[in-house]
């Protein structure tokens, strides 16, 4: 068990790379068994998600090296189609999984994912689309069980723009027979780069990215290599602490486009903030408006991983703010944590009600999911006094070397070992 020790209070200066993103990263590791030739991934980030879906293809039989930060993935010899439910208990995105290993084996056996407990998080509309495309499912103790002579091609509306789902459905039907057409799909930046990831392999997708997804499905899928977007929740992450810390950061390797919701936010509170090809630059506006309102919304609205970093910095921010999670019923896991630091802020139901208090104080807290570990972090950097924050294991999820990266920027922060 680690924690971090960080004493607060102070600016933030100097820049900072931005990792390629996790949520592109991981379906891109569940499309690399669609093909059995290699698969080259640069800039792929060590982060513990990245970790757990390497096994889980080490158990599909695939071999997998890391010269670096280059992945390559070979998947000749994968033969398994089943997912042991230690593995698929740790990580959501194992469920991507069922779309590409039916693809491949025309069998796929997973128990039911893990992931953040930020809500329910059904996968009904995963299994439902795979169910158009000629999947036959069954549920048995726990386990998903799929099956399929030959993936044909359907038209399919989702009852709501899920990204996973979008992502599965793309992963099935790119080796199906015919069309796939996707409506009311999620037009998150992540899908159209496994769109991109999938056409250099030689698959026919067209209009990731937006709300209707065309998919002509191709016999065979051939290798590839590739460089992952870069990560926008890391990016908003960072400008969210600057906000919070003051001082003047720059993020490279960053795409302004893809968080275009949270920098109207933070100007909006009277941070400066200007773009130059993939470098963003901060500074931070010495006094914060209040935020007035803030609800989470599929993209381009405001993401909901970005929801618990926002509300850490509502705390601190003049007036009242309203944050609205629309997406994830039980994403407030952080805030007792941040009253605990001496934030004002009541729950009721979906909506936390944030009156900003001048400045938060350090205390001990306890990370309950990733981003709501990341949030605290930030309000310890920019509270007065001593903080910890226990339970890192979420935010290794899906950050790669955070305290090094704050650190970098000023922030007395360590990790101890307990
Ligand atoms: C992905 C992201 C996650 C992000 C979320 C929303 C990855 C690896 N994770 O998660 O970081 O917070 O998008 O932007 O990319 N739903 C159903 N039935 C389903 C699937 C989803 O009702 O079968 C609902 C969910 O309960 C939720 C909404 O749809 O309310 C959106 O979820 P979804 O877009 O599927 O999120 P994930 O793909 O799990």
């Amino acid at each position: 068990m680690d924690k971090f020790i960080i004493e607060g209070g102070r600016p933030l200066y100097g820049e900072v790379e931005i990792q390629s993103a996790k949520n592109a990263v991981l379906p891109l590791l569940a499309a690399s068994i669609l093909t059995d030739e290699r698969v080259i991934i640069h800039k792929c980030p060590r982060i513990r998600d990245v970790l757990n879906m390497i096994q889980i293809l080490g158990e599909l039989g695939c071999k997998t090296t890391f010269y670096e930060d280059t992945l390559v993935i070979d998947s000749a010899d994968a033969a398994n189609h089943e997912i042991p439910s230690e593995l698929a208990k740790e990580l959501r995105s194992s469920i991507f999984m069922l779309g590409s290993v039916v693809a491949r084996f025309g069998k796929a056996k997973i128990a039911y994912p893990g992931g953040c407990d930020i809500g329910i998080r059904p996968v009904d509309l995963h299994l439902k689309g795979l169910k158009s495309l000629n999947v036959k499912i069954s549920e048995e103790g726990g386990y998903i069980n799929c099956s399929c002579d030959r993936l044909t091609g359907a038209d399919i509306l989702l009852d709501c723009p899920s990204v996973g789902a979008t992502e599965n459905i793309i992963l099935a039907a790119v080796r199906g027979r015919g069309t796939t057409l996707i409506r009311n799909a999620a037009k998150e930046p992540e899908i159209r780069d496994l769109q991109n990831f999938l056409n250099r392999m030689g698959a026919k997708v067209a209009g990731g990215g937006t709300s209707t997804v065309r998919i002509e499905g191709v016999e065979k899928l051939g290798g590839v290599e590739y460089t992952p977007m870069s990560d926008r929740i890391e990016a908003g992450t960072f400008l969210i602490g600057a906000a919070m810390c003051g001082g003047e950061i720059g993020l490279n390797n960053a795409c302004a486009d893809n968080i275009a919701a949270v920098i109207h936010k933070l100007r909006e509170i009277s941070c400066k903030i200007s773009v130059k090809n993939d470098k963003i630059y901060i500074k931070s506006g010495g006094t914060r408006k209040s935020l007035r309102m803030i609800e989470t919304m599929p993209y381009p609205g405001f993401p909901t991983d970005l929801q618990a970093p926002v509300t850490a910095l509502a705390c601190i921010s003049e007036g009242s703010t309203v944050v609205v999670e629309n997406l994830f019923e039980t994403r407030f896991k952080h805030v007792p944590e941040l009253i605990r630091m001496g934030a004002d802020i009541t729950v009721r139901g979906r909506a936390a009600f944030v009156r900003g208090v001048p400045s938060l104080r350090g205390a001990d807290v306890v990370a309950g999911d990733l981003r709501g570990g990341a949030a605290l972090t930030l309000a310890a950097a920019s509270a007065e006094g001593l903080s910890t924050v226990t339970d890192l294991y979420h935010i290794d999820r899906g950050y790669s070397g955070f305290e090094y990266k704050l650190s970098s920027l000023g922030v007395r922060i360590r990790r101890v070992h307990i």
